[in-house]
Formats: structure tokens, sequence, C-alpha cells
């Protein structure tokens, strides 16, 4: 079967290593999650490729994904790490925090989050992002880590900027 014309085949991805400072290794990776979604609208398609990207970039995560809001709850999208909860109401978690308050939700040590949802018991920090498009509710970015502590601010900005990323890939 002939390929249609602006297939981007075959596509092999290559795992390099991120250098410099923390600012700048989020900007090289910003750079490959851009230009991972480059000319691909599908939601599903760019989330799952951006889990696996921040994933196998990123030390000390355990848990990687999205979460989409379908008009009432959260339900479980694209990830990487261990099978998740798959529906959250707003009122729930940290992600549901991030959702209902449309910020984002750094949390340093998940057991002194009050109404916490520990899918993975080696979860120990957590940092969601909230996706908005347009105004409306999209979903969250949620990263996971058995590290206490792990998301600094500097990770946050990092991590806002690829959900950025993937928000922007879905056009307007
Ligand atoms: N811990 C999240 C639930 C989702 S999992 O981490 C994948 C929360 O409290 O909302």
């Amino acid at each position: 079967m002939a390929a249609s014309p602006g297939r981007r085949l075959p596509c092999m991805f290559i795992s390099t290593s991120l250098s410099g400072d923390k600012p700048q290794q989020y900007a090289a990776l910003a750079d490959q999650a851009r230009a991972l979604v480059a000319g691909e609208r599908d939601r599903i398609a760019n989330a799952a490729n951006l889990a696996a990207l921040v994933h196998h970039a990123l030390p000390d995560l355990n848990w990687v994904g999205f979460y989409f809001y379908d008009g009432t709850e959260l339900v479980v999208g694209p990830f990487q790490g261990l099978p998740a909860c798959v529906r959250i109401p707003l009122d729930r978690g940290v992600c549901g925090a991030a959702a209902r308050t449309g910020t984002t939700q750094r949390v340093e040590d998940v057991h002194a989050f009050p109404g916490h949802i520990a899918c993975d018991a080696a979860s120990r920090s957590e940092l969601v992002v909230p996706l908005f498009r347009g105004g409306a509710l999209l979903g969250v970015f949620d990263l996971d880590s058995p590290v206490p502590g792990r998301f600094d601010v500097e990770d946050q900005r990092g991590l806002e900027e690829i959900a950025r990323v993937y928000v922007e890939s879905l056009g307007t």
C-alpha cells in the first residue's frame, strides 16, 4: 500500500541525555516535545508520546500521564507507569485539586495532602498541571515520584511548558 502524502514514516526515536543546568535541560526537553508532536493534532497520540518522552528523559518518576475531563470527572488517558485509578472526581485527590482550581499542584509529601489518591504505593511526591484549551478544562498532566520533594519550582516551570506544548499541539 502506498504511503499517504505527509506521513512521517518510519519513526524511530533516539533517546538523548539532557545536559546543562535544569532550565537548559527543560528547554531541550521542550524542543524534543515540540518536534515529537509537530504536524499531529490527535490528542491521544500526542499525550501518549509526550508521556513516554518525559518518563524516559527525567529521573525518579514512577508515573507520568494524562487524565482527560469528560464533563463530569477526570478519566485516565495515556500514561507510563503502573495501572492507575480510572476516574477521579474533581473534589478528590491532587488531580482533582489541579482541575478544580486551575492551578498547578506541587506536592512535596503526598501523605500530607488531604484526599491524595494513592494509585501506586511507591509515590511520595507529585506534580499536577491543569490543562485548559480556549478557557475550557481539558484535563491534567500528572507526574508521580517515589522521592519526597522530587519537584522544585524549576521542575514545575519546565513541566508546565511541556503541558503547554501538548495543549498547543491540539490546535485552536
Ligand atoms: N495521586 C493522584 C491520582 C492519580 S495517580 O497518581 C496516577 C491524585 O491524588 O489525584
